[in-house]
């Protein structure tokens, strides 16, 4: 166990609550945020059934007084916040030419605006406290367009890999790393359920490795971008795709 502290928004469901589930396996304790609080709180009883190490906190990471109350309601619990994983996200599969103003908009306010306001608010403070990580999770969608996800979810994804670079750059000399991972699908149930079976079976066959990622591996690279000796890597982006984009 370690003493260090580390939010996941989003962490109710899929990638989320596997983050949660490694960063807690790695000895940390881990803040759930999400707007999905009975399921946050599911997560959160399974790991730390005392409630002594695993915090479910609602979080609409579309408001940046939100990130704040998260942000004091976890120094009030722990008194330290080593690391943030801004994971929340959304997908909508839709026709690029049929995206309505509104679907554009919710993109990118639930996988955008949420990097930078978690950015903002958790960065400011890992700045002036010696340092700390974030790690943003993009989308190989946002490096080259997408397939399944929708032209919003691409573009919202593309934004947040670009947010990574300046906030790397302007957090550096405090100490301040922040990252991103492009992962490829993987198997999840959102994947499943959001993708119908013929096109995910075409969707496999064209994957070099010939199978969904995995959810667990995507949170040890989460990990290991947020451990403390992880200083020199910063405004990078790992992509976890199964060959599928190369660079
Ligand atoms: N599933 C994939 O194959 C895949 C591939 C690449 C990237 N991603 C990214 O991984 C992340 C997690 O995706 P997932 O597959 O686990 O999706 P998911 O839909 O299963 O989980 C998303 C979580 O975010 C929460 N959420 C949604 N809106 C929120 C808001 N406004 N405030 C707080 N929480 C909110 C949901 O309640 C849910 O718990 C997303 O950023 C997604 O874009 C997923």
């Amino acid at each position: 166990m370690t003493d260090r502290v580390v939010l996941v928004t989003g962490a109710a469901q899929g990638l989320g609550a596997a983050l949660a589930r490694r960063f807690f396996a790695a000895g940390y304790r881990v803040a759930l945020g999400d707007v999905r609080i009975d399921m946050a709180r599911d997560v959160a009883a399974e790991l730390s059934p005392d409630g002594s190490r695993a915090l479910a906190l609602e979080l609409d990471v579309c408001s940046k007084a939100a990130f704040e109350t998260a942000r004091d309601a976890i120094l009030a619990a722990w008194q330290r916040i080593d690391a943030l994983v801004n994971n929340a996200g959304r997908s909508e599969v839709v026709p690029v030419m049929d995206v309505t103003a509104e679907q554009f908009d919710r993109a990118i306010d639930v996988n955008l605006r949420s990097v930078l306001f978690g950015c903002q608010v958790f960065g400011r403070y890992f700045a002036a406290h010696g340092g700390g990580r974030i790690v943003n999770i993009a989308s190989l969608a946002g490096q080259n367009g997408g397939t399944a996800t929708g032209a919003h979810y691409a573009a919202s994804k593309a934004g947040v890999l670009n947010l990574t670079k300046v906030f790397a750059r302007d957090l550096a000399a405090q100490g301040v790393t922040v990252n991103a991972i492009s992962p490829g699908p993987m198997d999840l149930p959102i994947v499943h359920d959001s993708v119908p079976a013929d096109l995910l079976d075409k969707l496999v066959a064209g994957i070099p490795a010939g199978r969904l990622g995995s959810a667990d591996y995507v949170a040890d690279v989460a990990v290991l971008l947020a451990a403390e000796h992880a200083w020199f890597t910063t405004g990078a982006c790992w992509d976890v795709n199964g060959g599928l984009f190369m660079r």
